[in-house]
């Protein structure tokens, strides 16, 4: 489906050892020069920089998983904007395959997902964010087939949803604490349940 904001795309190493994947862009990923994902309000709580006021922000990521984001595939399920929804269960359906492709042509060990929707679609699972926030998966679901496979999926809460709910900023730093763990090994991935 056409949008009438531009598209978003992949940005990062293609060779990356860790990906990042969020929901859909903002509007502000959209603004960038080029569009980028990960570039407003809530890329700022999550990677850290400088704002539009000059204030600098440390980032969750750094802080608790320290890879530099110059070395991570940052992109999302849908790479669309659509003023402030979700993605729908359509886009999901239109847009997921391209990602799942772009999984398997990087071929990450590690994959962290933010949000529900991310989460939900890279491990064919219905389960609440409070259950999956910062449990490392083996990633099993490559082209309909369930296989014992890399890389290892680390569902996150999403950090706009931290910037909406203070109460899950801790929640955003224990599941980005979990991924710290899951890369250094002494966290061990399960298979995804149901
Ligand atoms: N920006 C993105 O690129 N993706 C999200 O999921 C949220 C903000």
């Amino acid at each position: 489906m056409d949008s009438d904001y531009p598209f978003v795309p992949w940005d990062g190493p293609t060779d990356a050892r860790v990906m990042v994947i969020g929901e859909r862009p903002g509007y502000d990923e959209t603004r960038g020069r080029p569009p980028r994902p990960f570039i407003g309000k809530a890329g700022l709580e999550l990677f850290g920089g400088w704002d539009d006021r000059g204030d600098y922000h440390a980032g969750h990521w750094k802080k608790w998983v320290g890879v530099p984001r110059e070395e991570v595939r940052v992109g999302n399920v849908v790479p669309t904007y659509r003023h402030g929804e979700n993605p729908a269960p359509w886009e999901i359906d239109e847009w997921g395959p391209a990602c799942l492709h772009e999984v398997r042509r990087v071929g990450p060990d590690y994959v962290i997902t933010f949000g529900a929707h991310a989460a939900r679609y890279l491990l064919q699972t219905d389960l609440p964010m409070d259950l999956l926030n910062g449990c490392p998966h083996w990633y099993t679901h490559i082209e309909g087939v369930w296989s014992s496979a890399i890389p290892i999926v680390i569902p996150v809460v999403h950090p706009a949803y931290a910037l909406r709910e203070p109460g899950q900023q801790d929640a955003l730093a224990e599941g980005l604490r979990a991924v710290r763990r899951a890369l250094d090994g002494t966290l061990a991935p399960v298979r995804p349940l149901g």
